[in-house]
């Protein structure tokens, strides 16, 4: 009786432990599965960043990454170069400017992260049909390049953007259309004049039409707090360490595109970079669209100052150094 008693008691525990593992394994599962959602690509915190560090010469997450009003109202920052390189010049403009807008931080629900997983979405036409919107709007950090519609094409880029990268020639003439509420509008100025865009459209000033090398949108429904002004600090890391110009001759230097200015930004910016929509077709190819949501081709970027033959060289670098990863392949 008492021994039949006590296996009982036993088999009672066993299955009890047995119930209790399992519980803490599907726990541990379904914890792994909400935070990885691409659980074969585990996110390591200051990962990107140490593999950057060796590729790019004094490598620095130190600087401010959207330009702030305490730099130039209570010390002139010293800045070496010219738009779209440095601020220097452009000093006046800046104090009128952040002081509009006196926003620069970094939203807390990404600033709170551990490890931030990003994806920087390019515009280009081999998303078409790709169904890698619901990947896309995944991760922490979606950051998008110029006009790129999200409106109508949501099964292939997703729907959420965390940071728009542009200038006023690149300006979306909807943004609310393909923008969340809370996107963070990132003006990359090039020349003086685009910060100046930007402020009379904020302030309602008289507009400019002149100096422009094609009609940005005279009218802009934004938030003040959503934009933000990139520091030209990573337009100069693109150039002379991404791009590798030997100088810093402004004229001599191919302009790096919103692109692969991004994927700079998201070197500095994020733990794991994963891109999606980069790499044009084959130069011989001169139908064949080059974004996903246009006609226009190839024939546009030779007219243009890129050079994306040594762009597409330097993503490949990236990808043979394992620091990013194309989306499309792994
Ligand atoms: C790195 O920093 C050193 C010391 O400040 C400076 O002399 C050098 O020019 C910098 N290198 C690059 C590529 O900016
Ligand atoms: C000065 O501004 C540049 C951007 O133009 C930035 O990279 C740098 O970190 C700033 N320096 C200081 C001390 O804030
Ligand atoms: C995308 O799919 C549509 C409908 O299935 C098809 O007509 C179109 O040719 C495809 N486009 C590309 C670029 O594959
Ligand atoms: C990434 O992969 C896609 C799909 O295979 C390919 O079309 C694209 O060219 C690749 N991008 C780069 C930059 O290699
Ligand atoms: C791009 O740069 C490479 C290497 O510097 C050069 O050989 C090529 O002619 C350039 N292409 C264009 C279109 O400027």
């Amino acid at each position: 009786m008492k021994i039949n008693q006590r296996w009982k008691a036993i088999a009672f525990f066993v299955i009890v432990m047995v119930c209790f593992g399992m519980c803490w394994f599907l726990r541990v599962e379904y914890y792994i599965q909400r935070s990885y959602p691409n659980v074969h690509e585990m996110c390591i915190p200051g990962d990107v960043a140490s593999k950057a560090e060796i590729l790019i010469s004094n490598y620095s997450r130190d600087h401010p990454v959207f330009l702030q009003l305490s730099d130039y109202f209570w010390v002139k920052n010293q800045s070496k170069y010219r738009l779209p390189y440095g601020t220097y010049g452009s000093e006046e403009l800046l104090i009128k400017f952040l002081a509009l807008t006196n926003r620069y931080h970094v939203p807390e629900d990404i600033k709170r992260l551990r490890c931030r997983r990003c994806v920087v979405v390019g515009n280009g036409h081999q998303l078409k049909n790709s169904s890698l919107g619901e990947t896309i709007n995944k991760y922490d950090v979606v950051i998008r390049i110029n006009n790129a519609p999200v409106h109508k094409y949501e099964k292939d880029v997703g729907s959420k953007t965390t940071m728009r990268l542009f200038y006023p020639e690149s300006a979306d003439f909807d943004p609310q259309l393909d923008n969340n509420p809370d996107t963070l509008l990132v003006l990359v100025p090039f020349k003086p004049l685009d910060i100046q865009w930007m402020k009379i459209i904020l302030n309602n000033e008289k507009r400019v039409r002149k100096g422009f090398w094609k009609m940005p949108p005279i009218i802009w429904e934004v938030e003040p707090e959503n934009i933000r002004i990139l520091n030209p600090y990573y337009m100069s890391v693109t150039a002379t360490q991404i791009l590798k110009s030997k100088k810093m001759i402004p004229k001599m230097i191919p302009k790096p595109t919103t692109g692969l200015l991004a994927i700079t930004f998201a070197l500095h910016f994020c733990d794991m970079v994963h891109i999606a929509g980069f790499g044009y077709p084959a130069l011989t190819n001169k139908k064949q669209p080059i974004h996903y949501y246009e006609k226009v081709t190839l024939k546009s970027m030779f007219a243009s100052e890129h050079n994306i033959t040594v762009e597409a060289q330097a993503i490949k670098n990236l990808f043979q150094q394992n620091i990013i990863h194309n989306l499309t392949y792994f």
